[in-house]
């Protein structure tokens, strides 16, 4: 697997590639999650590149940018035993030459500022922003995010759509723990107690995914998990029931819902999101 450490080396390798390319962009610390995205992105590709950058410019003030786990050479243990071609490990100095407030951003208005935007003002402007470089960096036929930040995947599938990107954009289904426990890199953080308690998320997202029946009892049954959660020590940002394909509030002519919930354990802030069909 080779190792690129610079946009130069970047575009070398991509200019040499003559059949398909899939680009997986990451943070790094990588875990079995990550690693079912290059799986199916092989199934998709003739070549897969990992990216592994931790992006300033979508953490906030007073959060993890500084203490995020960076395990460069497990990773790319992983990415080589897994059949990665390449991994893209480009500096911050790189990235952002100029700094963080100078750098031009891209914005996609009203998807970033509910739900985890809500209570993350410009993360999503940083996701956009990175994916859309990532994007002009790997020139990648194909990309492939996971369905445990669908939030996330919304951001992306709109921002490559509005700016014509010609990527194509796939989703790839959340990895969890055998305890239902959505896995993320800052599970890490959790102690073995809490790693317990936190797949109670999972269990409120099931016990409303088997209640709801019609849109009328979305928020009756979200107070009722959202308390069960603050009754076993989280701190609960948001629980809520979306149309899936806009992330609009719950309408009874949607063909798929998406629950969703960010909760805090401690100092650790957890997302996770079940899908329901509306048959
Ligand atoms: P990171 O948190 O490292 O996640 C990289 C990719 O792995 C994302 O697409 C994420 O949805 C996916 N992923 C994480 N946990 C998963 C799980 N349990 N099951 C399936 N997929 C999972 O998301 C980011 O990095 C960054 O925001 C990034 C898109 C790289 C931009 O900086």
């Amino acid at each position: 697997m080779l190792v690129l450490k610079n946009l130069k080396s970047m575009r070398q390798w991509r200019s040499e590639q003559t059949s398909s390319v899939a680009l997986v962009p990451t943070m790094g610390n990588l875990h079995e999650g990550h690693l079912s995205l290059v799986r199916k992105a092989q199934t998709l590709a003739e070549k897969v590149v990992v990216s592994i950058f931790v992006n300033p410019m979508q953490f906030g003030a007073g959060e993890d940018l500084d203490n995020y786990p960076r395990t460069l050479e497990q990773d790319c243990r992983l990415l080589s035993e897994v059949g990665a071609h390449a991994v893209f490990t480009p500096t911050v100095q790189e990235v952002y030459p100029r700094g963080l407030e100078q750098q031009t951003r891209v914005e996609v208005p009203d998807i970033s500022d509910i739900l985890c935007g809500a209570s993350r003002p410009g993360h999503f402007t940083g996701v956009a922003t990175i994916v859309c470089k990532l994007f002009n960096m790997a020139q990648p036929n194909i990309a492939v995010f996971g369905e445990k930040d669908f939030q996330q995947l919304q951001v992306i599938r709109l921002m490559a759509s509005d700016l014509s990107l010609p990527v194509k954009v796939v989703g790839a289904a959340i990895q969890r723990e055998p305890s239902g426990l959505a896995m993320s890199s800052r599970n890490g953080y959790l102690s073995d107690a809490q790693r317990h308690q936190a797949s109670h998320i999972y269990q409120q997202l099931c016990w409303v995914k088997q209640q709801l029946r019609d849109a009328t009892q979305v928020s009756s049954l979200c107070q009722q998990a959202s308390q069960q959660l603050e009754q076993q020590g989280f701190n609960v940002d948001y629980f809520e029931v979306r149309n899936a394909h806009d992330l609009t509030p719950a309408s009874s002519d949607a063909s798929e819902w998406v629950i969703l919930a960010a909760a805090k354990l401690g100092n650790t802030r957890l997302i996770d999101n079940l899908r329901v069909p509306n048959q």
